[in-house]
């Protein structure tokens, strides 16, 4: 399976966003990574659909939204609508995690649910059937630049091996301290969606994203 980049943009350079923008359209990215952050799911707030509108009129790139919220109904739905192309969320955040992937559905988007260190796949595995995408987080979430929790590489490839064995078709995505490095630990157990913040950006973007496409 061919390797997505997702560059996460919780590491952009706001007044220079624009031009970083363009320099991954031109690079082998595919997607954009968009935390959206409440400042009580995480201690930390960050974007939110408005800048998700702004940002689906500068680029045709996936608008991969990462939705770290409590009580995430209405955001996610505001989101889709705003121009997010793959909506994610944590799935203890709403009591009707099941509903909200439907909900997303009915907006013709992509739905996906996203693994906290602390919480384990068998939570909901009654969700896999019906995902697009699996996000297992590789750091508690929340901030960029932490580093990368090699204990979840089993999460990983327990996340690769229930849709091999069952015939789900997510991707599976990974999120946090990712590095070429990293990342090709994270490709061995499984993952094949690489969301980086500071390695790409403090890396001069285009390379960074060359070698974890590579991967
Ligand atoms: C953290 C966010 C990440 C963050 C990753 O909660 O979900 O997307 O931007 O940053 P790095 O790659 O620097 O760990
Ligand atoms: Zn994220």
């Amino acid at each position: 399976m061919s390797i997505i980049v997702a560059p996460s943009l919780l590491s952009a350079s706001l007044f220079d966003l624009k031009n970083q923008i363009t320099t991954i359209e031109k690079s082998a990215a595919e997607y954009l990574h968009v935390d959206i952050m409440d400042g009580h799911y995480v201690p930390n707030i960050n974007f939110g659909d408005k800048f998700v509108k702004e940002l689906r009129a500068q680029t045709d790139l996936v608008l991969d939204c990462h939705i770290m919220v409590e009580n995430p109904e209405q955001v996610v739905l505001d989101v889709a609508q705003a121009g997010g192309d793959l909506l994610t969320f944590h799935p203890e955040t709403t009591r009707h995690p099941y509903r909200l992937i439907e909900e997303i559905h009915k907006l013709g988007k992509k739905a996906g649910i996203a693994f906290d260190p602390a919480l384990s796949i068998a939570a909901y595995q009654d969700l896999l059937p019906i995902v697009d995408q699996v996000l297992v987080m590789t750091v508690s979430p929340g901030f960029g630049g932490q580093k990368f929790i090699e204990k979840m590489t089993t999460k990983i490839a327990q996340v690769e091996q229930l849709r091999r064995d069952n015939h789900y078709h997510y991707d599976i995505e990974v999120d946090g301290g990712i590095t070429d490095q990293t990342g090709r630990l994270c490709v061995a157990a499984g993952a094949n969606v690489l969301v980086a913040g500071s390695y790409v950006f403090k890396n001069g973007i285009t390379e960074p994203i060359e070698k974890l496409a590579q991967l």
